[in-house]
């Protein structure tokens, strides 16, 4: 029994139960829009392999990054619902359009339970990474026009220059697998110069889709150094839950699961190389 245990006074006399051991057990909820936020459950599979992991991806409602705030807080509280219902213990906002425009209503519903996005932790890495003071954001048009990775910075530094440029064209080109193209060459190199202009030193991958693409835009900016929202926000999901006593540290074969609310075409295919790996337990259902 771990010294940090805790025991249900109603079972005390018969079969103890640490409550904290169960708690540990319950899963990490992560959602995103549809198949892109799989980019995260990789990070946090890796980073945290013990933990049980439930994911949503709104695949029947994606996009969201051309949506506007109120359609996207609609669709998001309905996830998180949905992730309440089945007794997660963390939620990580995986997508940076639901980042930057539902993240204080979803915090709002979920009360005392560790809330993470890749907005924060991206900005946060962004800051620690840059040497000269300006960094370069790519993203949706959503999550560019709410001014949430400039806010998160500035909140933190203000003299920081902070460059966003939307870049969906990204999105479309990663879910065809066009990932060493030379078209999506051609795109990123447009994408990128305006902030190379501007002698950024850093550049955060500000979508859930970008992270595949970084072999490419190394080759495209080989002086700037990427921020991948993915790895850090596993990394701050790993110590929010060691802070709050909810690591699983006791758990070798954990459990995933994947919900989302359509099963396209070429889904498993698409969420497999996202993931980077097979995805067992696909379910379907619906929302709202
Ligand atoms: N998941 C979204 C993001 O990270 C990209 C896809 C979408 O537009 O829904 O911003």
């Amino acid at each position: 029994m771990s010294s940090e245990s805790v025991y249900n006074d109603h079972h005390i006399d018969s079969y103890p139960i640490p409550i904290m051991s169960i708690s540990k057990q319950r899963p990490i909820g992560v959602f995103d829009s549809g198949v892109g936020g799989l980019t995260n459950v990789r990070a946090l599979m890796e980073r945290l392999p013990m933990e049980n992991i439930i994911y949503f991806g709104d695949t029947a409602r994606v996009p969201y990054g051309t949506k506007s705030r109120a359609t996207i807080e609609t669709f998001s509280l309905q996830i998180v619902d949905f992730l309440l219902e089945h007794d997660v213990k963390a939620l990580v906002i995986a997508c940076n359009t639901i980042a930057a425009t539902a993240g204080t209503k979803i915090r709002q519903k979920a009360g005392n339970m560790s809330v993470l996005d890749v907005i924060s932790a991206g900005a946060e890495a962004a800051l620690a990474t840059t040497r000269n003071n300006k960094i370069g954001i790519i993203a949706t048009n959503t999550t560019v026009n709410s001014n949430a990775y400039a806010r998160a910075i500035h909140a933190q530094n203000a003299d920081t220059l902070v460059r966003t440029q939307a870049s969906p064209l990204l999105v479309s080109l990663v879910e065809e697998g066009w990932l060493d193209h030379e078209v999506t060459r051609l795109t990123v190199r447009e994408y990128l110069k305006p902030l190379l202009v501007d002698d950024i030193d850093t550049l955060v991958l500000g979508c859930t889709h970008f992270p595949l693409l970084k072999p490419l835009i190394r080759q495209e900016a080989p002086n700037v150094t990427l921020v991948d929202s993915a790895i850090t926000t596993a990394e701050v999901t790993a110590q929010a839950l060691a802070e709050t006593g909810l690591l699983n540290t006791d758990n070798p074969a954990p459990d995933y699961r994947f919900y989302v609310s359509d099963i396209p075409l070429r889904f498993r295919t698409i969420g497999e190389r996202f993931l980077g790996r097979s995805m067992e337990q696909i379910e379907m259902v619906g929302l709202g």
